[in-house]
């Protein structure tokens, strides 16, 4: 980023000019092409992705806004809530929409209960959520209004079923659990919640946004998958992401509920506008064709047996995964995944895990960290069968080397990462936060990472830590 100006272009420039141009802005980004990303990315190939191109593409103009206008796009909305119905045990009563991603799905679920609460009365409206819960579950609590209760994990990181049934009152509209959650990749107890959920008549949501189009082929395989579909009693809506396991394009997403007289609750109808008579069944006005054709495509193209291959690769490779981290001593798995998101975390307070992720990142890997516990975060995809060996063998080099340098854990990324985990004061980790945020998406757009260590980093992590030592002295 240049501090020029930037102004739309006098004269248009040639298509090919800006395709080029367009090639060069991607330098930087993350190596996903050679399985170095372990998030954000279920990569194919490009031969998939030429195909998925091609179906956007056929799509790219076409506006599923107004499902009237266009009925191929209204073909292929059904189509995908219909085979994910399926896929996910649930019979021609089950109903739902596409919608734009993860979040989209988990945010309409939260207005739909609220607003079938408020039919009943109730106002000031709780949910219950798993510590684990994806942040979107966060954001729509904060959009709409609704309070968030967190519900401790158990020894397992799932759901603790016992304080879900303590926390359940006059105002709870919705209990969440996750197939699985994101950061431990453990599916919660959804029998038993459901069991709670059908007998207090609460609606239980299922957020399967991650595990929805990967979970029904891992339990084919026989891996050992607790029932989380609307084959469980109580289970009122699921979110599944097609543009997750589903390999559909970017921009993706189901949220399916039991029945019409739950689904009716999302829906948005305004008769006044002068527009016209309004009537939309998710959050987005325009929705892109392309990404309600890709779905399609994707589903139709992968069938069955191309989801249960991709399966078998992937279980295959978090199995290696899971047994190379195991076998590396300072290092162990959180928790006991049951599909291929993986957690793992040192088991020396010596060794920060942290440290751990930065001396991946030299060797080329893109590499999430989390908090409560401190670890690293692998989400497995089919590419990684070519890399893991690779990856495990970088790994154990990795901490060899941060045994070997200790201090490594107080510097760089691993001492920002390590501090603002631990500081007691979140207030002001989340103002500084918002500052970074406020300098990403001011009129300069700069990037900030919180590995990246400049200057401004550097006074974030000191600001934090005098804080932070301040009040270890004053207890
Ligand atoms: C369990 C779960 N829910 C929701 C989401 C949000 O999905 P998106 O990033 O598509 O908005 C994710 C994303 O990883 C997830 O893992």
């Amino acid at each position: 980023m240049t501090d020029t100006k930037i102004v739309l272009p006098e004269k248009g420039r040639s298509k090919q000019e800006v395709l080029e141009a367009m090639k060069t802005f991607g330098d930087n980004d993350p190596n996903y092409k050679e399985g170095k990303t372990w998030s954000l990315v279920y990569y194919l190939g490009e031969a998939y992705s030429q195909f998925l191109n091609d179906a956007s593409q056929m799509y790219a103009s076409s506006n599923g806004l107004n499902p009237m206008a266009f009925q191929s796009l209204k073909r292929f909305e059904t189509e995908v809530v219909r085979m994910t119905a399926d896929l996910l045990n649930g019979d021609q009563d089950v109903v739902g929409i596409m919608t734009s991603g993860g979040t989209e799905s988990c945010l309409l679920a939260v207005k739909t209960y609220r607003d079938m609460a408020r039919k009943k009365g109730i106002k000031k409206p709780e949910m219950i959520l798993p510590e684990s819960a994806h942040v979107a579950w966060e954001k729509g609590a904060e959009y709409f209004n609704v309070k968030a209760i967190h519900v401790p994990l158990d020894k397992g990181y799932r759901m603790d079923v016992d304080k879900v049934k303590k926390a359940i009152s006059r105002r709870t509209v919705m209990i969440l659990g996750s197939a699985p959650g994101y950061p431990h990749g453990v599916v919660d107890p959804i029998e038993e919640l459901g069991a709670i959920a059908h007998k207090k008549n609460i609606p239980l949501h299922v957020d399967a946004c991650v595990g929805g189009y990967l979970l029904p082929f891992v339990e084919q395989l026989g891996y050992p998958i607790p029932k989380f579909d609307f084959r469980v009693q109580g289970v009122t809506s699921i979110s599944a992401d097609t543009h997750k396991y589903g390999y559909s394009a970017k921009g993706a997403s189901t949220i399916l509920y039991r029945n019409m007289d739950i689904l009716e609750h999302q829906m948005f109808v305004f008769t006044e506008w002068p527009g016209g008579i309004f009537a939309s069944p998710g959050l987005l006005g325009t929705r892109p064709g392309g990404n309600i054709a890709a779905a399609w495509a994707a589903m139709q193209a992968m069938g069955k047996n191309g989801y249960l291959e991709n399966a078998k690769k992937i279980m295959d490779t978090t199995r290696q995964l899971i047994q190379g981290i195991e076998s590396i001593e300072g290092l162990e798995v959180v928790g006991k995944p049951d599909m291929s998101l993986v957690g793992y975390r040192s088991t020396s307070k010596k060794i920060g895990i942290y440290a751990i992720g930065d001396q991946m990142e030299k060797r080329g890997w893109h590499i999430d960290r989390q908090q409560k516990p401190e670890c690293l975060h692998a989400m497995v995809t089919p590419l990684h069968q070519e890399v893991m060996a690779q990856y495990l063998c970088d790994l154990k080099e990795s901490l060899e080397y941060v045994r070997a340098n200790p201090k490594l854990s107080l510097q760089g990324g691993a001492a920002t990462y390590g501090m603002v985990s631990k500081v007691p004061f979140r207030k002001m980790v989340k103002k500084n936060v918002l500052n970074m945020m406020r300098e990403m998406y001011g009129p300069a757009g700069k990037v900030v990472d919180f590995g990246e260590s400049n200057d401004k980093q550097n006074g974030f992590i000191e600001k934090i830590a005098r804080l932070f030592l301040r009040f270890k002295s004053e207890r």
